[in-house]
C-alpha cells in the first residue's frame, strides 16, 4: 500500500519536471527566437529589403557598399542606379556621390557620369586646378584641371633634327623618350610612304601665353579655349607633346589624309596617343586635333586605343 503511494507520488514528480522542463523549453526557444529576429531585423539585409531591394540586389550591395554608403541607400527611396554605378567599368567607389550629383536630374547615361567625374569635366573648365604631379613623367596629367608651374622645363630635352621638324628656326625640341619613340614612329610611317614633320613641340610657359593671346585677341577667348590652352595648362610644356603632320599639309586638311589614318591607328604601336580625338571635345576641352599625339609609352597608349577613353579619364582611373 505505502509502496504504491510512493510510485504514484513518485509518478506525478516526474509528471511535474516534464511538464515544467517543456515550458522552460519552449521558453527559451521563443526567447531565443525573439533575439534572433531582432537581430535580423538590425541587419542592412532585412532593411533593404524591408524598403523595397529584392534579395539579389540586397546581396550584391551588401557586398559593395560600406557602411557609410548602406545607411545613405537606407536613407533614401530605392534606387536601381547605386548599384548599377558600381559595375560601370570606370566607376571610383571614392567619386559615389559626385556621380550622383551629377546624374541628379540629367537624362545622361551612367558610363558618360562616370566619365565626366572622372575628368572632372562636370566642372567648368578651368573651375578649379590642381599642381600637375611632375613625378609620374609621361604619364603626368595637363588639361583644363592640372597645370604645370611657370618655371617648370622637362630635364632631359634634345632638339628634333630639321629632317623631322620644321619652324622655330630648328630647334623643336621633345624630351629623350618621346624622340627616341618618334624615331620608331617616324620609320614606320616612312616605310609605309609618308613623311612625317614636327610643326610644334615644346613649349616654354611663355611661348604658350604667346600662342594663347595671338587667339585670343583676334578671335576672343571662347575661340582661343577651344583650341589652345592657357599657360601652364598645355601639354606642350611638359616635352611629351608633338603636332605632327604630312610633309605639306595644312592644319585641317591633314585629317583627311592617309598619313592621319595611318597615325591614327598604329601611332600607339610606338607609345603615342592623339590626344584630342574627334567626338572627345567635352572631355579633352579642345576641338578635335588630328595633328596633337601625346607620348604615354607602348602600354598605355595601346590600352588607350584600344579602349576607346582619352588620357584624361585613363589618369585618374590607372595614374592617379
Ligand atoms: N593646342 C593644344 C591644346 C595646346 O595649346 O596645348
Ligand atoms: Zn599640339
Amino acid at each position: 500500500m505505502k509502496k504504491t503511494k510512493l510510485k504514484k507520488s513518485f509518478k506525478r514528480l516526474i509528471y511535474i519536471i516534464i511538464v515544467i522542463s517543456l515550458f522552460l523549453s519552449i521558453g527559451i526557444y521563443s526567447t531565443i527566437k525573439i533575439k534572433k529576429q531582432k537581430e535580423y531585423e538590425n541587419t542592412y539585409e532585412y532593411k533593404l529589403i524591408t524598403i523595397g531591394y529584392n534579395e539579389t540586389d540586397t546581396k550584391d550591395i551588401i557586398n559593395t557598399f560600406k557602411d557609410k554608403e548602406l545607411e545613405f541607400l537606407l536613407n533614401n527611396e530605392v534606387n536601381d542606379n547605386y548599384l548599377k554605378l558600381t559595375k560601370e567599368k570606370y566607376f571610383i567607389y571614392d567619386k559615389f556621390y559626385s556621380y550622383l550629383d551629377y546624374l541628379n536630374n540629367k537624362n545622361i547615361s551612367l558610363r558618360d557620369v562616370i566619365e565626366r567625374v572622372n575628368t572632372n569635366t562636370n566642372n567648368e573648365y578651368y573651375s578649379i586646378s590642381y599642381d600637375t604631379d611632375i613625378s609620374k613623367n609621361e604619364l603626368m596629367l595637363v588639361n583644363k584641371y592640372y597645370h604645370l608651374d611657370e618655371n617648370y622645363t622637362p630635364l632631359n630635352l634634345v632638339t628634333i633634327p630639321t629632317t623631322y621638324a620644321w619652324g622655330d628656326y630648328g630647334s623643336q625640341k621633345v624630351t629623350k623618350d618621346t624622340y627616341d619613340a618618334f624615331l620608331k614612329l617616324w620609320n614606320a610611317s616612312h616605310d609605309n610612304g609618308f613623311y612625317l614633320m614636327v610643326s610644334s613641340s615644346y613649349r616654354t610657359y611663355q611661348k604658350q601665353q604667346e600662342v594663347y593671346d595671338a587667339y585670343r585677341k583676334s578671335q576672343g577667348e571662347d575661340y582661343a579655349d577651344s583650341i589652345a590652352a592657357r599657360p601652364g595648362y598645355s601639354e606642350h610644356q611638359t616635352g611629351y607633346s608633338l603636332d605632327i603632320f604630312e610633309k605639306g599639309y595644312v592644319q585641317k586638311d591633314f585629317q583627311n589624309s592617309d598619313s592621319y589614318e595611318w597615325l591614327k591607328n598604329n601611332a600607339h604601336k610606338y607609345g603615342f596617343i592623339e590626344r584630342y580625338p574627334m567626338d572627345k571635345e567635352e572631355i579633352t576641352g579642345y576641338n578635335f586635333e588630328s595633328w596633337h599625339y601625346r607620348y604615354v609609352g607602348v602600354d598605355v597608349a595601346t590600352y588607350i586605343y584600344n579602349n576607346n577613353i582619352t588620357f584624361d579619364e585613363y589618369y585618374t582611373y590607372f595614374v592617379n
